[in-house]
């Protein structure tokens, strides 16, 4: 018989007693599925454009994109915030740039999570100046009491509280991205 996704996380907290959960696995694709409905319902009729940010959107996007049900295109860039540390250095970088061209398109940016917010300020800044027919954000967390930059997200998986997080693409030194669920890093297991 299969596993329920519980039984599951549970295998997968045996492994990384680490990490204490946030957010379960049936939590986040619950939600996921209320995001994709609500955007399938926004975007009818068009031919919207999916902006994956690497790499901490893979898993998200991955989801969202497959509760979508009609055409939709899908690109990603990679942006430089964080090395390996749990702060940001405040410096943003376009690693990898866009295969498609924007203009005209309406373009949805997925994001992992909302921090600071100067990287979204810097995306949206680059992709807005390309002239697309419309501009919006999602992304699954956002961590209300951390942001710096104007951002305001069209769609929200969850608010969380100021703490380091990892798992479903979002990692802690290029480690945790794999776990189904969202987890709190233990104090002593990562450096501030
Ligand atoms: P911002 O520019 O400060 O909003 O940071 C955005 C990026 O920082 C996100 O796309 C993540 O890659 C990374 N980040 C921010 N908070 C966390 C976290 O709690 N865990 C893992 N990565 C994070």
């Amino acid at each position: 018989m299969a596993r329920s996704s519980a039984e599951l996380d549970r295998v997968w907290l045996e492994q990384f007693p680490e990490v204490d959960i946030l957010l379960d696995s049936a939590t986040i694709q619950k939600r996921v599925s209320e995001l994709a409905q609500q955007i399938a319902r926004d975007y009818e009729g068009t031919f919207p454009l999916m902006v994956g940010v690497l790499k901490g959107s893979v898993p998200f996007l991955a989801d969202l994109m497959r509760a979508v049900p009609f055409r939709v295109a899908c690109d990603y860039v990679a942006i430089s915030s964080y090395g390996t540390e749990t702060t940001s250095s405040g410096v943003v970088r376009l690693l990898k740039d866009l295969d498609t061209e924007v203009v005209g398109r309406h373009v949805l940016v997925v994001e992992d999570i909302l921090d600071t917010g100067l990287t979204l300020q810097y995306l949206m800044g680059l992709l807005q100046e390309r002239r697309p027919f419309s501009l919006k954000v999602c992304a699954l967390l956002q961590k209300p009491d951390r942001l710096k930059a104007p951002i305001t997200l069209d769609y929200c998986g969850f608010s969380i509280p100021n703490e380091f997080v990892v798992g479903y693409g979002l990692d802690y030194a290029e480690q945790y991205r794999n776990l189904p669920f969202i987890g709190a890093l233990r104090a002593d297991s990562a450096e501030d």
